[in-house]
C-alpha cells in the first residue's frame, strides 16, 4: 500500500488522537529554556519537564510530528549524511507520549496496531528488541502480541559499558529523562546486506530500526546517578523518512517522495544529470536543516548553534561546487522545500524570502574562498599521495579553517572522498588560540539546574505591586546551599513569594532590596532558576538566614521605566507590521529601564519615511490612551483572538494575552504600563542591520524620549553654530585672499603708468575684478607711484565702476571727484568724493574706451 509522507504524517496523528492523545505542534529546533541541548533532537524534548513531573498539562497523552536536527551535540549525524541510506541532519520524528498515564502494555499495543492495521505492514517482516533484563516487555511482545521468541532480541549493555550507553537504553543527553527501550525493526529483505540487531553485521541496511519505544523511568543526574521519575512514562519516536521508505517500497530514505523532489530540484540548480550522485543527497538533506534552522531563528555565525548552521551550509555548497554548480544555487531550493513539506512547510513559506536571502549571502561569502581553498586542499592531498601518506596534517586543516573558512568536517569530507583522513588532534592543537570560541560551541551554556538544585517554587506577585512580605526559602553561596549570610557575602536568595520580576521575554530582571529585621540585601539581578525566582546580589548590612521574614522592595522607578519600554516594544512590533508588512517577525528584544531594542526580520534598511510613519503610529496609539488589558486564557482562544505568538516558542496551556485596543494583541508574561498614554512619547533613536535580513531598532519612551529630542536639538544647534563660525572664518580668509589678489593685480597694472607733464598717471580698465578691491588697488598704486593720478575702471555685470585717486601733493591741480565725473558723464553715470579719492559708476560699457581716452587731454590741461 503506497502512502505519501504527508499521508503518513496525518494518519499517525489521527490514529493517536483516536486513542485519546492531544495533537501538539512541533516545537522550535532551538530548545526552549534548555541550555543543555544544542538543537531539538527528539519528540520528547518539549515534554522534558512533563516527564520530570515539573510541568503539568491538561493532558497526559500527546502526539507530535516533531522537526529535529541531529548535528552537533550528543546525537550527531552530520558526518554520515550522504554516506548512508538513512542518516539526516534534519528529519521529522513521529511520536506518542504518556506522562504517567499508560506504560509498556499500551505503548507496545498502539505501535503494533498502527504498523499492522493502519499501515498494514506484514507482521513477519517485523522484529523487535528489548532491554536485556526487561522480561515484562518480552512477555508483552511474545504472549500478547504473538511475536515468536526468535524474533524478539534481547540487547544489553555494551561490554564494560554502562546502561545508558546501550542501544536499548535511551537518553536525551548527558542529563535528563531516560529509560530502557524496545525497538521495532523492519526487514527490507534478503537481497540487501546486513544482519539482525545484536549481530556483527547489524550496521548493514537490511534490518532497519523504524520505531523506538522508550519506557521512561529515570532522571539521569550530571554525576551519573539515576533518580526514578515520579511516574513511569512513555516516549516513542519513529523517523517519518524511514517509514515512508517502507510504505513507498524503496529501501533508501533518499528514494522517498520528499527526497526525490528535492534531489531533482538540486540536480536542476547545480546542472547535474546523474540523479544517483551522493552529493545531490547531501544537498537535498542539508537544505532541510538549514532552512528550518533559519526559520527557527538561528543565524549563521562563528559560534554555538550559528556555527553548526554555517558548517552545514558550507558543506552543501562544497558538494554543489563539486558537481560543477555555476554561481550560487543553494537558496534556490527553499521554495521547492516549502512546497514538498506540505503541512510542515507553511511557516517556511511565510519566511521564504528571508531564508533565501540568508542562504544566498552565506553562499556568496563562502564562494569567494571556496575555490582557492579547494586548490590548496587538493594540492596537499596530491602531495600526500606522492609520499604514500594517508593523514592530512593539522596545520593544513587549521589553515583551511582559518583562512578559507573550511570547517574541519568539510575538509574531512573531502579527504574521506579521496581515502585520506585528517589529523584531528593536530588541528585541535593548532586551534589553541581559538579554543575559547570552540568551547562555547561545544558546551552550550551552563545549566543552572546542573549547578544549583532547588525544589523551591516562588510565587510571583509583582504584576500589580512592587512590594511584598515573604520568607527566605533558600540561600545559595557559590552555588552551594547555605543557611545564613553575613555582610559582604554575595549570594542568591529564593523567597516563597516575590514581587521581583525575573528576566524573561527580553525584559530585564528587577533590582531592589530585601530587608529583614537584621539585614539588608541589595538585589543586583533577578533570574529564573527552575521554578523559583532567584535574587542575585550582596548582603550590604547585617546578617540573614533561611526562614527570616523579609520585606521585598523593588526599585520601582526602574521597574516603571522598564514597563513603559516593554509596552512600547509591543506597539512598535504592531506598527512595523502595519508599515512594512506582516513578514516582520520578532527576532529578539531587550527591554531595559533606559531604552528598548527590538530585532526583527526585514530584508532592507527601513527608510526614514517608514521610520517616521512607525514612530507616528506608535505615538498615535499612545495618545489614544487605551487600557493595556491582560487576560489569562488557553492557547487556542488566544490564537483565535489573533494574538501574535512567536513561531516555535513553547507556551503553557494557560497563556497571558496582552492587548491594547485592536492595535496590538500578543502573548506576553512581562510587566507593562496600565494605559498606553503612560508612555508619554515614543522616539526611535537608531535603526540598522545586525545580520542578513535582520534589522534592529532602538527607541526610548517618556522622559528619555524628551531627553532624546533635546539631545538631537542640542546636537543640531552645536552643529549649526559650528558651521556658522566656520563660514565666518572662511569669509575672513576669502577677503584676505582677495586683498592679496588685488595687490597682485595692482602690481600688474603698474606697467601702464605713463607720464603726463612730468606727473605719473595710471589709467587702467579691468574686467571682472571685485569692486570691493578697487579702493585697495588705488591706495596701493598711490603708494607705489608716490606722487601721481590714478584712475581705474572695472567692468562687471555690464556695469562700469570707476575710482580715482590723487596724491595729496597734486590735489591743488587735479580733483579726484572731477576726474571720475569726467569719465562718468560720458558713460551715463555720475559720482563724487573727496579731492584725493572719488568713486563713480556708469552703465554705457561701450562708451568707456573713448571716455578713458579723453582723460589724457583733460589732465594735460591741468598739470
Ligand atoms: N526519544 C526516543 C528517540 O529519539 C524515542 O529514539
Amino acid at each position: 500500500m503506497y502512502m505519501s509522507t504527508a499521508e503518513i504524517r496525518s494518519a499517525f496523528l489521527k490514529f493517536f488522537e483516536s486513542k485519546g492523545h492531544q495533537i501538539v505542534e512541533s516545537s522550535s529546533l532551538v530548545p526552549h529554556n534548555d541550555p543543555t541541548l544544542l538543537f531539538t533532537n527528539a519528540g520528547m524534548n518539549q515534554f522534558k519537564d512533563c516527564f520530570l513531573g515539573a510541568d503539568k498539562r491538561s493532558y497526559t497523552r500527546a502526539t507530535t510530528a516533531q522537526r529535529c536536527v541531529r548535528a552537533g551535540g550528543k546525537h550527531n549525524d552530520l558526518e554520515n549524511v550522504g554516506f548512508t541510506a538513512r542518516h539526516h541532519t534534519f528529519f521529522e520524528m513521529l511520536g506518542n507520549f504518556s506522562f504517567g498515564d499508560y506504560f509498556k502494555h499500551d505503548a507496545i499495543g498502539f505501535a503494533w496496531e498502527f504498523l499492522t492495521e493502519v499501515l498494514c505492514l506484514p507482521k513477519e517482516k517485523l522484529l523487535v528488541t528489548v532491554y536485556e533484563t526487561d522480561d515484562e516487555a518480552f512477555d508483552i511482545w511474545n504472549k500478547e502480541i504473538g511475536i515468536p521468541a526468535e524474533r524478539i532480541i534481547r540487547i544489553g549493555d555494551k561490554k564494560g559499558g554502562k546502561a545508558y550507553e546501550s542501544d536499548n537504553f535511551w537518553a536525551m543527553g548527558d542529563t535528563g529523562p531516560c529509560g530502557p527501550c524496545s525497538e521495532i525493526f523492519y526487514d527490507h529483505g534478503e537481497h540487501i546486506w546486513g544482519g539482525r540487531p545484536g549481530t556483527p553485521e547489524e550496521d548493514g541496511d537490511r534490518f532497519i530500526e523504524i520505531w523506538n519505544n522508550v519506557f521512561m523511568q529515570f532522571n539521569r543526574q550530571s554525576d551519573g546517578t539515576m533518580e526514578p521519575l515520579p511516574k513511569p512514562s512513555v516516549d516513542t519516536g519513529m523517523g517519518i523518512e524511514r517509514i515512508s521508505a517502507i510504505m513507498q517500497s524503496v529501501h533508501s530514505n533518499y528514494e522517498i517522495d520528499v527526497f526525490q523532489t528535492l534531489i531533482k530540484a538540486s540536480a536542476d540548480v547545480v546542472g547535474c544529470d546523474d540523479l544517483s550522485s551522493q552529493s545531490l543527497r547531501v544537498i537535498a538533506d542539508h537544505i532541510r536543516s538549514c532552512s528550518y534552522l533559519i526559520v527557527d531563528g538561528v543565524m549563521p555565525s562563528n559560534e554555538g548553534r550559528g556555527y553548526v548552521l554555517r558548517r552545514i551550509i558550507r558543506r552543501a555548497v562544497r558538494h554543489g561546487n563539486k558537481l560543477g554548480a555555476q554561481g550560487v544555487f543553494f537558496h534556490k531550493l527553499v521554495g521547492v522545500l516549502a512546497e514538498v513539506m506540505g503541512e510542515a512547510g507553511v511557516e517556511l513559506k511565510n519566511q521564504q524570502p528571508l531564508v533565501e536571502k540568508i542562504l544566498r549571502i552565506e553562499e556568496e561569502n563562502f564562494g569567494r574562498t571556496l575555490e582557492r581553498g579547494m586548490n590548496i586542499l587538493n594540492d596537499a592531498l596530491d602531495a600526500l599521495k606522492a609520499e604514500d601518506k594517508s593523514t592530512l596534517d593539522g596545520e593544513t586543516v587549521f589553515k583551511l579553517y582559518d583562512t578559507y573558512g573550511f570547517p574541519a568536517d568539510l575538509t574531512n569530507d573531502v579527504a574521506r572522498e579521496r581515502q585520506f583522513d585528517i589529523d584531528e588532534a593536530g588541528f585541535e592543537k593548532a586551534m589553541e588560540a581559538q579554543r575559547k570560541r570552540a568551547r562555547e560551541a561545544g558546551n552550550f551554556g551552563t545549566d543552572y539546574n546542573a549547578t544549583i538544585k532547588t525544589e523551591s517554587e516562588s510565587e510571583f506577585c509583582g504584576y500589580s505591586s512592587t512590594k511584598g512580605s515573604s520568607k527566605i526559602a533558600e540561600i545559595f553561596v557559590d552555588g552551594v546551599q547555605s543557611e545564613s549570610l553575613s555582610a559582604g557575602d554575595k549570594a542568591i536568595i529564593i523567597l516563597d513569594e516575590t514581587p521581583f520580576y525575573a528576566e524573561s521575554g527580553g525584559q530585564c530582571g528587577d533590582l531592589g532590596v530585601l530587608k529583614t529585621e537584621l539585614g539588608l540585601f541589595q538585589v543586583e539581578d533577578t533570574q529564573k532558576l527552575s521554578h523559583a525566582i532567584a535574587h542575585h546580589g550582596v548582603l550590604a548590612e547585617g546578617v540573614l538566614s533561611t526562614g527570616d521574614s523579609v520585606e521585598a522592595i523593588v526599585d520601582d522607578e526602574r521597574r516603571l521605566a522598564s514597563s513603559l519600554n516593554h509596552t512600547a516594544t509591543h506597539l512598535l512590533h504592531a506598527a512595523l507590521r502595519q508599515v512594512l508588512g506582516t513578514h516582520v517577525a520578532q527576532k529578539g528584544s531587550l527591554v531595559k529601564p533606559e531604552s528598548l531594542r527590538f530585532d526583527f526580520s526585514h530584508l532592507e534598511a527601513v527608510t526614514p519615511i517608514e521610520l517616521r510613519s512607525v514612530e507616528r503610529l506608535v505615538n498615535q496609539q499612545i495618545r489614544r490612551n487605551n487600557d493595556v488589558v491582560t487576560e489569562v486564557t488557553d492557547i487556542e482562544s488566544a490564537k483565535q483572538k489573533g494574538a501574535m505568538a512567536l513561531f516555535g516558542e513553547k507556551y503553557d496551556d494557560e497563556v497571558r494575552v496582552l492587548s491594547m485596543g485592536d492595535f496590538s494583541v500578543e502573548l506576553c508574561g512581562g510587566i507593562h504600563a496600565s494605559r498606553t498614554g503612560d508612555l508619554g512619547l515614543f522616539r526611535i533613536t537608531s535603526e540598522g542591520g545586525i545580520a542578513a535580513g535582520i534589522r534592529r531598532i532602538e527607541a526610548v519612551t517618556g522622559d528619555a524620549a524628551l531627553d532624546a529630542i533635546e539631545h538631537e536639538k542640542t546636537d543640531f544647534r552645536l552643529k549649526i553654530s559650528d558651521m556658522v563660525s566656520k563660514a565666518k572664518q572662511q569669509d575672513k580668509l576669502i577677503q584676505q585672499l582677495k586683498d592679496k589678489i588685488a595687490t597682485a593685480e595692482s602690481a600688474n597694472i603698474m606697467g601702464k603708468v605713463q607720464e603726463i607733464a612730468g606727473t605719473k598717471v595710471l589709467v587702467a580698465a579691468l574686467e571682472g575684478a571685485d569692486n570691493k578691491n578697487l579702493r585697495t588697488m588705488v591706495d596701493d598704486a598711490k603708494n607705489r607711484v608716490g606722487s601721481g593720478v590714478i584712475l581705474i575702471a572695472n567692468i562687471a555685470n555690464n556695469k562700469v565702476s570707476l575710482i580715482a585717486g590723487v596724491t595729496k601733493d597734486l590735489t591743488g591741480k587735479v580733483k579726484a571727484g572731477e576726474l571720475v565725473n569726467l569719465v562718468a558723464q560720458q558713460i551715463g553715470g555720475k559720482g563724487g568724493g573727496r579731492p584725493d579719492m572719488a568713486q563713480a559708476g556708469g552703465t554705457d560699457v561701450e562708451a568707456l574706451p573713448e571716455a578713458l581716452k579723453s582723460v589724457q587731454g583733460w589732465l594735460e590741461e591741468r598739470l
